[in-house]
């Protein structure tokens, strides 16, 4: 959806750019950053190949907090990096540094008892648990929550994964 407005979106893990790219291309301010060096390269790469400007540095995301506001935060793939312990304080960081009206589009990788674990093992990566995202949003409004099963073929070997989807919007209380 082409922003009517100037609109600031944070892409966490950006990975080799593809989304902070589009968002780009589609007119929004766009943010991203990436633990992996060639993830940022790539993506400042594909910027100039494009020509359109994404503001893409180096950060992990365990200790990057933001201290800036943005319109949208988005992040595919990529929170599964923050261990369990950490998610509470991170998540009311980027609830705090959203703007009024603005929104949070995430997925997660989640564990379901049918599903097989991955067969790449990271020791770095956590699983979130069905259902655990959305207690991090009991005072935003819930515009789209959904959990879905696809197949993958990373390392070559075909497996499942299950992810929840989720969209909320901070709503502020008018008196
Ligand atoms: C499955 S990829 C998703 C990339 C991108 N969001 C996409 O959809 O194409 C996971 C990404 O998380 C990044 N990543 C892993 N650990 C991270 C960390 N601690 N902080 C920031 N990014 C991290 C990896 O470098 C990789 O680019």
């Amino acid at each position: 959806m082409p922003p009517t407005k100037h609109l600031k979106l944070l892409d966490i893990g950006c990975g080799e750019g593809k989304d902070a790219v589009f968002f780009a291309r589609n007119g929004y301010d766009v943010t991203a950053f990436d633990i992996s060096d060639a993830g940022v390269e790539k993506t400042k790469r594909l910027a100039d190949k494009i020509g359109v400007h994404v503001n893409v540095f180096k950060a992990d995301i365990l200790d990057f907090r933001l201290d800036s506001y943005f319109d949208v935060i988005y992040s595919s793939g990529v929170l599964n990096y923050i261990k369990p312990e950490y998610r509470d304080e991170i998540f009311r960081n980027y609830k705090q540094y959203t703007n009024p009206y603005g929104v949070h589009v995430l997925n997660v990788f989640v564990n379901k008892p049918f599903i097989a674990p991955p067969p790449e093992k990271e020791s770095n990566s956590f699983m979130w648990r069905s259902g655990e995202l959305l207690t991090h949003y009991q005072d935003w409004f819930i515009k789209d929550s959904s959990e879905i099963v696809f197949d993958c073929n990373s390392s070559g070997i075909p497996h499942k994964h299950a992810m929840t989807k989720l969209i909320a919007q901070k709503i502020i209380k008018l008196d």
